[in-house]
Protein backbone atom coordinates (compact mmCIF):
# COMPACT_ATOMS: atom_id res chain seq x y z
CA UNK A 1 0.00 0.00 0.00
CA UNK A 2 1.55 3.25 -1.05
CA UNK A 3 2.06 6.08 1.81
CA UNK A 4 1.88 9.26 0.57
CA UNK A 5 2.61 12.62 2.55
CA UNK A 6 0.71 15.87 2.26
CA UNK A 7 2.16 18.91 3.63
CA UNK A 8 -0.11 21.91 3.77
CA UNK A 9 -2.38 18.97 5.01
CA UNK A 10 -5.01 21.48 6.75
CA UNK A 11 -5.14 24.10 3.71
CA UNK A 12 -7.50 25.17 1.01
CA UNK A 13 -6.79 21.98 -1.64
CA UNK A 14 -4.78 19.78 1.18
CA UNK A 15 -8.15 19.27 2.33
CA UNK A 16 -9.72 18.72 -1.27
CA UNK A 17 -6.68 16.11 -1.84
CA UNK A 18 -7.26 14.25 1.06
CA UNK A 19 -11.25 14.28 0.57
CA UNK A 20 -10.43 12.75 -2.63
CA UNK A 21 -7.71 10.29 -1.71
CA UNK A 22 -10.13 8.90 1.07
CA UNK A 23 -12.78 7.76 -1.17
CA UNK A 24 -10.94 6.81 -4.36
CA UNK A 25 -7.92 5.36 -3.17
CA UNK A 26 -6.31 2.66 -0.30
CA UNK A 27 -3.49 5.01 0.09
CA UNK A 28 -2.16 5.39 3.94
CA UNK A 29 -2.04 9.31 4.29
CA UNK A 30 0.53 11.03 6.24
CA UNK A 31 -0.93 14.67 7.15
CA UNK A 32 1.57 17.58 7.77
CA UNK A 33 0.50 20.89 8.52
CA UNK A 34 1.71 23.63 11.21
CA UNK A 35 -1.93 23.77 12.43
CA UNK A 36 -4.29 21.42 13.83
CA UNK A 37 -6.37 19.19 11.25
CA UNK A 38 -8.40 17.57 13.59
CA UNK A 39 -10.88 19.54 13.56
CA UNK A 40 -11.56 19.77 9.45
CA UNK A 41 -13.92 17.00 7.77
CA UNK A 42 -14.12 13.99 9.56
CA UNK A 43 -11.55 11.20 9.11
CA UNK A 44 -12.66 9.62 12.02
CA UNK A 45 -13.57 6.42 10.14
CA UNK A 46 -10.31 6.53 8.38
CA UNK A 47 -7.88 6.66 11.25
CA UNK A 48 -6.57 3.47 10.58
CA UNK A 49 -4.79 5.02 7.49
CA UNK A 50 -3.99 8.56 8.51
CA UNK A 51 -0.79 9.77 10.62
CA UNK A 52 -0.79 13.05 11.98
CA UNK A 53 1.99 15.24 11.77
CA UNK A 54 1.59 18.83 12.81
CA UNK A 55 4.52 20.75 13.20
CA UNK A 56 6.69 23.77 11.32
CA UNK A 57 8.33 22.36 7.66
CA UNK A 58 11.20 25.29 8.45
CA UNK A 59 12.59 22.95 11.24
CA UNK A 60 14.34 20.67 9.64
CA UNK A 61 14.27 17.75 12.03
CA UNK A 62 10.40 18.40 11.90
CA UNK A 63 10.74 17.82 8.03
CA UNK A 64 12.52 14.62 8.15
CA UNK A 65 10.49 13.08 11.04
CA UNK A 66 7.46 14.05 9.74
CA UNK A 67 8.33 12.28 5.87
CA UNK A 68 9.18 9.25 7.66
CA UNK A 69 8.19 6.00 5.80
CA UNK A 70 6.75 8.31 2.42
CA UNK A 71 6.78 6.89 -0.93
CA UNK A 72 5.37 9.83 -2.05
CA UNK A 73 4.75 13.68 -0.88
CA UNK A 74 2.79 15.93 -2.53
CA UNK A 75 4.31 19.47 -0.99
CA UNK A 76 1.60 22.09 -0.96
CA UNK A 77 2.28 23.86 2.58
CA UNK A 78 3.39 27.41 1.64
CA UNK A 79 2.39 31.00 2.71
CA UNK A 80 -0.28 31.64 -0.19
CA UNK A 81 -1.82 35.19 0.21
CA UNK A 82 -0.13 37.87 -1.92
CA UNK A 83 -1.64 40.61 0.47
CA UNK A 84 -0.19 39.47 3.62
CA UNK A 85 3.25 38.56 1.17
CA UNK A 86 3.39 42.59 0.98
CA UNK A 87 3.13 43.38 4.75
CA UNK A 88 5.14 40.18 5.88
CA UNK A 89 7.25 39.17 3.30
CA UNK A 90 9.80 37.15 5.96
CA UNK A 91 7.19 34.47 6.68
CA UNK A 92 7.24 33.72 2.89
CA UNK A 93 11.09 33.00 2.93
CA UNK A 94 10.46 31.14 5.85
CA UNK A 95 7.88 28.68 4.89
CA UNK A 96 8.20 28.94 0.83
CA UNK A 97 11.89 28.66 0.33
CA UNK A 98 13.18 27.14 3.72
CA UNK A 99 10.54 24.68 4.11
CA UNK A 100 11.03 23.78 0.55
CA UNK A 101 15.06 23.28 1.04
CA UNK A 102 13.81 21.01 4.09
CA UNK A 103 11.16 18.75 2.36
CA UNK A 104 13.87 18.24 -1.13
CA UNK A 105 16.83 17.29 1.62
CA UNK A 106 14.19 15.32 3.75
CA UNK A 107 13.64 13.66 0.27
CA UNK A 108 17.10 12.91 -0.12
CA UNK A 109 17.17 11.40 3.19
CA UNK A 110 14.01 9.28 2.92
CA UNK A 111 14.39 8.65 -0.20
CA UNK A 112 10.52 9.28 -1.07
CA UNK A 113 9.27 10.70 -4.60
CA UNK A 114 8.09 14.39 -4.61
CA UNK A 115 5.32 16.76 -6.40
CA UNK A 116 5.94 20.49 -5.54
CA UNK A 117 2.56 22.25 -5.98
CA UNK A 118 3.09 25.73 -7.31
CA UNK A 119 1.87 28.60 -9.02
CA UNK A 120 1.49 30.86 -11.93
CA UNK A 121 2.04 33.90 -10.66
CA UNK A 122 6.13 32.27 -10.93
CA UNK A 123 6.28 33.70 -14.55
CA UNK A 124 4.93 37.54 -13.54
CA UNK A 125 1.96 38.59 -15.82
CA UNK A 126 0.54 39.06 -18.91
CA UNK A 127 -1.23 42.07 -21.25
CA UNK A 128 -4.85 41.47 -22.47
CA UNK A 129 -3.39 40.45 -26.14
CA UNK A 130 -0.41 38.35 -24.93
CA UNK A 131 -0.54 34.85 -25.33
CA UNK A 132 -0.71 31.97 -22.58
CA UNK A 133 2.33 31.28 -20.63
CA UNK A 134 4.37 28.30 -21.37
CA UNK A 135 6.29 25.30 -19.46
CA UNK A 136 9.07 27.21 -21.12
CA UNK A 137 7.93 31.23 -20.30
CA UNK A 138 10.62 33.62 -18.22
CA UNK A 139 10.03 33.64 -14.53
CA UNK A 140 9.23 37.12 -13.54
CA UNK A 141 7.85 37.45 -10.52
CA UNK A 142 6.11 40.66 -9.16
CA UNK A 143 5.73 40.10 -5.47
CA UNK A 144 7.22 38.92 -2.36
CA UNK A 145 4.86 35.95 -2.74
CA UNK A 146 5.76 34.70 -6.16
CA UNK A 147 9.28 35.41 -5.72
CA UNK A 148 9.40 33.17 -2.65
CA UNK A 149 6.80 30.08 -5.03
CA UNK A 150 9.52 30.85 -7.88
CA UNK A 151 12.85 30.07 -5.59
CA UNK A 152 11.15 26.99 -4.32
CA UNK A 153 10.56 25.42 -8.21
CA UNK A 154 14.52 26.59 -8.63
CA UNK A 155 15.65 24.68 -5.81
CA UNK A 156 13.44 21.78 -7.06
CA UNK A 157 14.90 21.82 -10.12
CA UNK A 158 18.42 22.06 -8.78
CA UNK A 159 17.69 19.14 -6.34
CA UNK A 160 16.82 16.74 -8.97
CA UNK A 161 19.95 17.62 -11.65
CA UNK A 162 22.58 17.83 -8.51
CA UNK A 163 20.73 15.18 -6.29
CA UNK A 164 18.63 13.02 -8.49
CA UNK A 165 15.95 13.94 -6.08
CA UNK A 166 12.80 12.44 -7.69
CA UNK A 167 10.32 15.26 -8.82
CA UNK A 168 7.47 16.90 -10.24
CA UNK A 169 6.51 20.48 -10.55
CA UNK A 170 2.94 21.83 -11.64
CA UNK A 171 2.47 25.48 -11.58
CA UNK A 172 -1.58 26.40 -11.00
CA UNK A 173 -3.81 29.21 -12.02
CA UNK A 174 -6.30 30.86 -9.40
CA UNK A 175 -8.35 27.75 -7.50
CA UNK A 176 -12.02 28.10 -6.47
CA UNK A 177 -13.89 25.76 -4.66
CA UNK A 178 -14.96 24.35 -0.87
CA UNK A 179 -12.37 24.87 2.28
CA UNK A 180 -10.63 28.00 0.67
CA UNK A 181 -9.77 30.21 3.15
CA UNK A 182 -12.15 33.50 3.31
CA UNK A 183 -9.11 36.05 2.83
CA UNK A 184 -9.11 34.95 -0.50
CA UNK A 185 -11.34 37.34 -3.71
CA UNK A 186 -14.00 34.79 -3.82
CA UNK A 187 -14.92 33.05 -0.45
CA UNK A 188 -14.91 37.04 1.22
CA UNK A 189 -17.00 38.36 -1.50
CA UNK A 190 -19.33 35.53 -0.91
CA UNK A 191 -18.76 35.83 3.21
CA UNK A 192 -19.13 39.79 2.54
CA UNK A 193 -22.62 39.33 0.62
CA UNK A 194 -23.82 36.76 3.40
CA UNK A 195 -23.04 39.16 6.10
CA UNK A 196 -25.02 41.86 3.75
CA UNK A 197 -21.76 43.85 3.49
CA UNK A 198 -20.53 45.64 0.19
CA UNK A 199 -18.24 43.43 -2.03
CA UNK A 200 -14.93 44.57 -2.29
CA UNK A 201 -12.73 44.84 -5.32
CA UNK A 202 -9.12 46.39 -5.97
CA UNK A 203 -8.51 49.17 -8.48
CA UNK A 204 -11.16 48.93 -11.09
CA UNK A 205 -11.74 44.69 -11.76
CA UNK A 206 -10.43 44.43 -14.43
CA UNK A 207 -7.42 42.47 -13.22
CA UNK A 208 -8.18 38.66 -14.85
CA UNK A 209 -7.79 35.58 -13.39
CA UNK A 210 -7.70 31.74 -15.20
CA UNK A 211 -9.88 29.98 -12.58
CA UNK A 212 -9.88 26.43 -12.34
CA UNK A 213 -12.04 24.35 -9.75
CA UNK A 214 -9.63 22.86 -7.07
CA UNK A 215 -11.16 19.25 -7.60
CA UNK A 216 -9.83 19.53 -11.20
CA UNK A 217 -6.25 20.63 -9.82
CA UNK A 218 -6.73 17.57 -7.12
CA UNK A 219 -7.10 15.19 -10.19
CA UNK A 220 -4.03 16.96 -12.23
CA UNK A 221 -2.17 16.67 -9.01
CA UNK A 222 -2.43 12.80 -9.11
CA UNK A 223 -2.21 12.25 -12.81
CA UNK A 224 1.23 14.07 -12.35
CA UNK A 225 2.20 11.60 -9.30
CA UNK A 226 1.11 8.52 -11.00
CA UNK A 227 2.41 9.10 -14.56
CA UNK A 228 4.67 12.12 -14.44
CA UNK A 229 8.50 12.37 -15.45
CA UNK A 230 10.44 13.12 -12.92
CA UNK A 231 12.27 16.35 -13.57
CA UNK A 232 9.50 17.86 -15.32
CA UNK A 233 7.20 21.13 -15.09
CA UNK A 234 3.25 20.87 -16.42
CA UNK A 235 1.21 23.46 -16.00
CA UNK A 236 -2.40 23.16 -15.18
CA UNK A 237 -5.01 25.49 -16.06
CA UNK A 238 -8.44 25.58 -17.76
CA UNK A 239 -8.39 28.82 -19.98
CA UNK A 240 -11.70 29.89 -17.62
CA UNK A 241 -9.97 33.92 -17.97
CA UNK A 242 -12.73 36.01 -16.18
CA UNK A 243 -12.29 39.63 -14.79
CA UNK A 244 -12.61 40.50 -11.02
CA UNK A 245 -15.57 42.45 -11.96
CA UNK A 246 -17.01 40.23 -13.81
CA UNK A 247 -16.69 37.31 -10.65
CA UNK A 248 -18.36 39.95 -8.36
CA UNK A 249 -21.40 40.97 -10.71
CA UNK A 250 -22.02 36.72 -11.26
CA UNK A 251 -21.99 36.36 -7.19
CA UNK A 252 -24.58 39.83 -6.95
CA UNK A 253 -26.29 38.12 -9.71
CA UNK A 254 -26.92 34.70 -7.44
CA UNK A 255 -28.08 36.52 -4.80
CA UNK A 256 -30.51 38.51 -6.96
CA UNK A 257 -28.64 41.86 -5.33
CA UNK A 258 -27.63 43.16 -8.77
CA UNK A 259 -28.25 46.69 -7.59
CA UNK A 260 -26.08 46.74 -4.40
CA UNK A 261 -23.12 48.49 -4.10
CA UNK A 262 -19.47 47.75 -5.35
CA UNK A 263 -17.32 49.24 -2.86
CA UNK A 264 -14.16 50.09 -5.18
CA UNK A 265 -11.20 50.61 -2.79
CA UNK A 266 -7.16 51.29 -3.62
CA UNK A 267 -4.91 48.75 -5.95
CA UNK A 268 -2.95 46.27 -4.95
CA UNK A 269 0.75 47.13 -4.67
CA UNK A 270 2.83 45.54 -7.97
CA UNK A 271 -0.83 43.77 -8.90
CA UNK A 272 -0.71 41.51 -11.53
CA UNK A 273 -2.76 42.09 -14.51
CA UNK A 274 -3.93 38.64 -15.89
CA UNK A 275 -3.00 35.45 -15.67
CA UNK A 276 -3.06 32.65 -18.29
CA UNK A 277 -1.47 29.33 -19.00
CA UNK A 278 -1.67 26.69 -21.66
CA UNK A 279 -2.11 23.53 -20.68
CA UNK A 280 -1.28 21.58 -23.72
CA UNK A 281 1.66 20.08 -22.15
CA UNK A 282 0.01 18.33 -19.37
CA UNK A 283 -2.89 17.16 -22.21
CA UNK A 284 -0.70 15.82 -24.45
CA UNK A 285 1.32 14.19 -22.22
CA UNK A 286 -0.34 13.02 -19.25
CA UNK A 287 -3.93 13.31 -21.32
CA UNK A 288 -5.37 15.13 -18.34
CA UNK A 289 -8.44 17.18 -19.28
CA UNK A 290 -10.43 19.35 -16.84
CA UNK A 291 -14.26 18.87 -17.05
CA UNK A 292 -16.57 20.97 -18.72
CA UNK A 293 -17.70 23.48 -15.89
CA UNK A 294 -20.37 26.17 -15.31
CA UNK A 295 -18.74 28.37 -13.38
CA UNK A 296 -21.79 30.29 -12.69
CA UNK A 297 -23.22 27.55 -11.60
CA UNK A 298 -20.47 26.31 -9.66
CA UNK A 299 -20.63 29.41 -8.01
CA UNK A 300 -23.84 28.92 -7.05
CA UNK A 301 -23.17 25.87 -5.54
CA UNK A 302 -20.51 27.40 -3.79
CA UNK A 303 -22.39 30.17 -2.49
CA UNK A 304 -24.44 27.81 -0.70
CA UNK A 305 -21.56 25.50 0.68
CA UNK A 306 -20.28 28.63 2.32
CA UNK A 307 -23.66 29.90 3.53
CA UNK A 308 -23.86 25.84 5.31
CA UNK A 309 -20.47 26.18 6.66
CA UNK A 310 -20.17 29.65 8.48
CA UNK A 311 -19.67 28.14 11.85
CA UNK A 312 -16.19 27.11 9.99
CA UNK A 313 -14.96 30.29 8.98
CA UNK A 314 -16.31 32.67 10.82
CA UNK A 315 -13.39 33.35 12.99
CA UNK A 316 -10.95 33.69 9.92
CA UNK A 317 -13.46 35.98 8.81
CA UNK A 318 -13.16 38.26 11.56
CA UNK A 319 -9.47 38.33 11.68
CA UNK A 320 -9.25 38.60 8.17
CA UNK A 321 -11.26 41.49 7.79
CA UNK A 322 -9.25 43.04 10.67
CA UNK A 323 -5.96 42.53 9.23
CA UNK A 324 -7.57 43.89 5.57
CA UNK A 325 -8.25 46.82 7.60
CA UNK A 326 -5.11 47.11 9.12
CA UNK A 327 -2.59 46.81 6.08
CA UNK A 328 -2.75 50.69 5.21
CA UNK A 329 -1.63 51.48 8.67
CA UNK A 330 1.05 49.19 9.69
CA UNK A 331 4.49 49.02 7.91
CA UNK A 332 6.22 45.36 7.89
CA UNK A 333 6.08 44.08 10.88
O1 LIG B 1 -2.74 32.32 -9.58
C1 LIG B 1 -2.64 31.38 -8.54
C2 LIG B 1 -2.64 32.14 -7.25
O2 LIG B 1 -3.97 32.60 -7.05
C3 LIG B 1 -2.17 31.34 -6.05
O3 LIG B 1 -0.82 30.99 -6.24
C4 LIG B 1 -2.31 32.17 -4.79
O4 LIG B 1 -1.93 31.42 -3.68
C5 LIG B 1 -3.74 32.62 -4.66
O5 LIG B 1 -3.87 33.45 -3.52
C6 LIG B 1 -4.19 33.36 -5.90
O6 LIG B 1 -3.52 34.64 -5.99
P1 LIG B 1 -4.33 35.98 -6.34
O7 LIG B 1 -3.55 37.12 -5.80
O8 LIG B 1 -4.73 35.99 -7.78
O9 LIG B 1 -5.67 35.68 -5.46
P2 LIG B 1 -6.58 36.61 -4.55
O10 LIG B 1 -7.73 35.76 -4.13
O11 LIG B 1 -5.83 37.29 -3.48
O12 LIG B 1 -7.09 37.72 -5.56
C7 LIG B 1 -7.70 37.40 -6.79
C8 LIG B 1 -7.92 38.70 -7.53
O13 LIG B 1 -8.93 39.45 -6.84
C9 LIG B 1 -6.72 39.61 -7.58
O14 LIG B 1 -6.72 40.29 -8.84
C10 LIG B 1 -6.92 40.60 -6.45
C11 LIG B 1 -8.42 40.73 -6.41
N1 LIG B 1 -9.06 41.02 -5.11
C12 LIG B 1 -8.71 40.24 -4.05
C13 LIG B 1 -9.34 40.42 -2.83
C14 LIG B 1 -8.96 39.58 -1.64
C15 LIG B 1 -10.05 41.98 -5.02
O15 LIG B 1 -10.37 42.69 -6.01
N2 LIG B 1 -10.69 42.15 -3.82
C16 LIG B 1 -10.36 41.42 -2.71
O16 LIG B 1 -10.97 41.62 -1.64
Amino acid sequence: MTTVGITGAAGFIGLNLIEHLLVTTDWRLVLIDRVAISSYPDFVKHAARIRIQSGDLSQFEFATLATEGCDVVIHLAAETHNDWSLRSPKAFVSSNIVGTFNVLESARINGFRLHHVSTDEVFGDLDEEEPPFTESSQYRPSSPYSATKASSDMLVRAWVRSFDVHATISNCSNNYGRWQHVEKFIPRQIARMLKDQEPIIYGTGSNIRDWIHVEDHVGAILEIVTRGESGQTYLVGTQNEMTNLSIVRALLEIFGEQDRNITFVEDRKGHDRRYSLSNAKIVRELNWQPPRRNMLDELGVLVEWYREHEAWWQESYVSAEERYSTLKKVADD
